[in-house]
């Protein structure tokens, strides 16, 4: 509809130069440049490098999305901004970008937090979003279960990892299979060729004693050493390591934990919304399991499609879009980078 607002979504927050452009809670452009190979030889990202790459793409990257979505800066409503949590120097180069944007274009500025936009990017796919909803975010630096009320007015964290995110294990694991950075989609794919249930590895606090504490908590740095043990244990006896089924047996340990600690929270809390975020929300298996798994609780589960899930531009949008639809006044035009903002803040 023409009467939408037409929100442009800025993301540099790490590895991604991402410009995205939506029309109400529909994309019309995602623009990406990626650093990632950059990254690759360091087997993480190193945020110096990923700072100056921002820099070099995103002008570049802001023209292919308003081509690609065939409207000018002029005809944009409010530019949205990924104002934290993220690198610090990463972060400064997408918000100087967007303060320069606004000024220049005379457009409202709306500096926004990176894990609700990884929520708010479902509605591209699958519309407005039921609330209340259970959000579990699992990206490269944060593993966390929500529960959203309003996403425009901010988020209740339920749980969170105490040590490694989801994709940090999944990351460190690649590394010590010999498999390429991120670790992610390398090991989605040797899974498929191996056994899930081929080694049993722990399901981090899920024990009845954690449970008391950390019911809704993650925990994958133990999961990643019985990973590592396991396959030092195979070397020093001169054996072969089954890449395939040390990647299925991993990928399902985390699956396993992050669906039925996610399903409980719905449970606990009277939801029947799930929505899945963030970079491991690609995982084909993490997919599959909330699917059936949900399906036997009656909770709807909405996960977006894999490009949308890692970081992108369009993400941004959205949440731009919900804010702006929401009567949300702007962010200040000195609105800081926060590397550390905090979940709760949805935008400054
Ligand atoms: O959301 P994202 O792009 O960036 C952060 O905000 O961190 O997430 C990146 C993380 C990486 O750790 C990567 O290995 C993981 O998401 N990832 C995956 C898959 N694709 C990306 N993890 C498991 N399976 C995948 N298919
Ligand atoms: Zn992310």
């Amino acid at each position: 509809m023409a009467d939408e607002p037409l929100v442009l979504g800025i993301e540099t927050s790490c590895d991604e130069t991402g410009v995205g452009i939506v029309r109400g809670h529909t994309l019309l452009a995602d623009a990406l440049a990626s650093s990632v190979d950059q990254h690759a030889r360091f087997g993480g990202v190193v945020p110096e490098v990923a700072s100056r790459a921002h820099l070099e793409a995103i002008v570049p990257t802001m023209r292919r999305a308003l081509d690609q979505a065939g409207v000018t800066i002029a005809d944009i409503d409010a530019i949205a901004v990924t104002a934290g949590p993220g690198l610090a120097g990463a972060l400064l180069v997408g918000v100087a970008a967007a303060k320069g944007y606004a000024v220049a274009a005379e457009k409202p500025i709306y500096g926004v937090n990176h894990l609700a936009a990884h929520v708010a990017v479902d509605t591209l796919e699958h519309g407005p979003l039921p609330e209340p909803a259970v959000a579990m975010l699992v990206s490269g630096g944060h593993s966390s279960l929500l529960l959203v009320d309003d996403l425009t007015a901010g988020v209740t964290p339920l749980g969170a990892t105490i040590d490694d995110a989801a994709g940090e294990a999944f990351d460190k694991v690649a590394r010590l299979l010999g498999l390429p950075f991120p670790g992610g989609p390398p090991i989605d794919r040797a899974a498929r060729e191996g056994d899930g249930a081929a080694i049993a590895f722990p399901r981090g606090l899920t024990a009845p004693k954690d449970l008391a504490a950390h019911r809704f908590d993650f925990s994958f740095s133990g999961l990643k050493t019985a990973v590592a043990r396991w396959v030092e244990a195979r070397e020093r006896a001169g054996e072969p390591v089954p890449v395939a089924d040390v990647a299925a047996s991993f990928q399902e340990a985390v699956c396993d934990v992050l669906t039925a600690k996610a399903i409980d929270a719905c449970r606990q809390h009277g939801v029947e919304t799930l929505v899945i975020g963030g970079g491991v929300a690609a995982n084909s298996r993490l997919r599959v399991l909330a699917e059936q798994r949900c399906a036997r609780h009656g909770i709807t589960v909405r996960v977006p499609p894999p490009r949308l899930c890692t970081d992108n531009g369009a993400m941004v949008a959205a949440l731009g879009s919900h804010l702006v639809a929401a009567g949300i006044a702007p962010s200040r035009l000195d609105l800081p980078a926060d590397s550390a903002m905090p979940l709760t803040t949805v935008s400054v």
